[in-house]
C-alpha cells in the first residue's frame, strides 16, 4: 500500500517536471536566437573605482562576462558569444571590418540565426555601422552597441544598452530596417547617427533627420524609415576582398594650407574626401594640390566639417569642371567609407557620385 503510494507520487512529480522541462523548452524554442558580436570599447571596459567614468581602460571584459552581467538577456533570447577583436575602437581599421562583415555574413546566412549584435567601442561606432549597413547581405537585424560608462561604474548604461540591443536585434519589426545603433533608449540608422559628446550616455544623436525609433520595456517603436539603400540593395560584396582602397580625409580650417593633401597622396591615397568649411568650400591655398591629385587619378570627394545639410554639387566649386564628386549629407568620415567601397567597383567620378545620391 505504501510502497503504491510512494510510487504514485514519483510518478506525479516526474510528470510534472517533464511538463516544466517542456514548457522551458517550447519557450526557448521561441525565443530568437541572437549572436553577439564583441569587439571591446567601454562596453567591455573597467574603472579603478565605481565614479571612473572618464581615465578607465576600454576593452578588458570578455564576452562571456557581458553576457553573464544581463541574466535577463536569456529571457529575450537564445544568446551565443564571438569575441571577434577586444580594442578600443579608435584603433578600429579596414582589417577589422573586413574581418567582422565576413563574419556576419556567414552567421546570418545560417537559418538558426535571427540576429547579431555587436558590441564596440564608441569613438568609432558610427562608422562600422555605416560600413556594415552597406555590406552585410541579409534582411535581419544587426545592432551595433556601445557604452558610454565602463561596465564598473555606477549607473553604467552597458547593460541596459545590451538589454536593449539584443532585444531589438531578436525583433521581427528590425528586419529590413537596415544596420542599427541602440544607444540610450535610442534606435538610430546607420546612415545619419554620429557621436555628438565626449563623454554624456546621450552622446548618439541623428540631428536633423532625425532618429527611426525607441526601445522602451525592451520593446522597439519605430517612427520612421531610412530612405537610402541598405545591406541586402546595396551594390558593394566584400565577400572575395582582402583589403581596402586607402581612402584618406583632409580636414579645413582657417589658415589651412595644402601640406595635408599633398602628404596623403604621396602615401597612395586613391580616394581623398576634403572636409570643406561651410558648403564643403576649397581653400584657395588647398585647391591647386585637389585639381593636382585629381589628375593623377585620385578621386576626390567634397564634403563638409560642419555635420548637416547638403553639400551642394556645383555650389562652392564647380564640380563638373573639376571632375570631383559631393558626398550628398554625409559626414566626412563616412563619405570615406562610401568613397572606399565605391573604389572597390569603379573610377568614374559619374557612377561614383550616383552611389553618393544613393546610399
Ligand atoms: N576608447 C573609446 C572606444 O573604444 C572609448 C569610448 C567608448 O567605447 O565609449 O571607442
Amino acid at each position: 500500500m505504501l510502497f503504491q503510494k510512494y510510487s504514485r507520487a514519483c510518478a506525479a512529480l516526474f510528470a510534472f517536471l517533464f511538463l516544466l522541462a517542456s514548457a522551458a523548452q517550447a519557450q526557448t524554442a521561441k525565443l530568437p536566437n541572437v549572436t553577439i558580436l564583441a569587439t571591446g570599447g567601454t562596453i567591455a571596459g573597467t574603472g579603478a573605482t565605481s565614479t571612473t567614468t572618464v581615465g578607465y581602460t576600454a576593452a578588458t571584459v570578455g564576452v562571456q562576462a557581458l553576457i553573464q552581467a544581463v541574466p535577463e538577456i536569456a529571457r529575450v533570447a537564445n544568446v551565443s558569444g564571438e569575441q571577434v577583436f577586444q580594442i578600443a575602437s579608435e584603433n578600429m581599421g579596414n582589417e577589422h571590418w573586413l574581418i567582422l562583415a565576413k563574419r556576419i555574413n556567414t552567421l546570418l546566412a545560417q537559418p538558426n540565426v535571427d540576429g547579431i549584435v555587436i558590441t564596440h567601442g564608441t569613438d568609432t561606432l558610427e562608422e562600422t555601422a555605416y560600413f556594415l549597413n552597406l555590406v552585410v547581405r541579409s534582411r535581419k537585424p544587426v545592432v551595433v552597441v556601445g557604452s558610454m560608462r565602463p561596465s564598473t561604474a555606477l549607473s553604467a548604461d552597458g547593460p541596459i544598452n545590451l538589454y536593449n540591443a539584443v532585444n531589438l536585434a531578436g525583433s521581427p519589426q528590425a528586419v529590413g530596417k537596415g544596420v542599427l545603433v541602440a544607444m540610450n533608449d535610442q534606435i538610430h540608422a546607420a546612415r545619419d547617427v554620429t557621436k555628438a559628446n565626449t563623454t554624456t550616455t546621450d552622446t548618439f544623436r541623428s540631428t536633423e533627420l532625425g532618429m527611426i525609433g525607441y526601445i522602451q520595456g525592451g520593446k522597439p517603436f519605430f517612427y520612421r524609415e531610412v530612405t537610402r539603400k541598405h545591406t541586402v540593395e546595396s551594390e558593394f560584396d566584400v565577400s572575395k576582398l582582402d583589403a581596402l582602397p586607402q581612402v584618406d580625409v583632409a580636414y579645413a580650417y582657417a589658415n589651412v594650407g595644402d601640406v595635408a593633401v599633398k602628404a596623403l597622396v604621396a602615401a597612395g591615397a586613391k580616394g581623398l574626401v576634403h572636409a570643406g568649411v561651410g558648403n564643403g568650400s576649397l581653400p584657395a591655398k588647398t585647391k591647386p594640390a585637389l585639381v593636382a591629385a585629381r589628375s593623377q587619378g585620385v578621386v576626390i570627394v567634397r564634403s563638409a566639417r560642419v555635420g548637416q545639410g547638403i553639400v551642394a554639387r556645383n555650389g562652392e566649386a564647380n564640380d563638373d569642371q573639376l571632375d570631383f564628386v559631393v558626398s550628398d549629407t554625409l559626414s566626412p568620415q563616412k563619405a570615406r567609407i562610401l568613397l572606399m567601397l565605391a573604389l572597390t567597383k569603379t573610377n568614374s567620378t559619374k557612377d561614383i557620385q550616383r552611389m553618393f545620391h544613393t546610399y
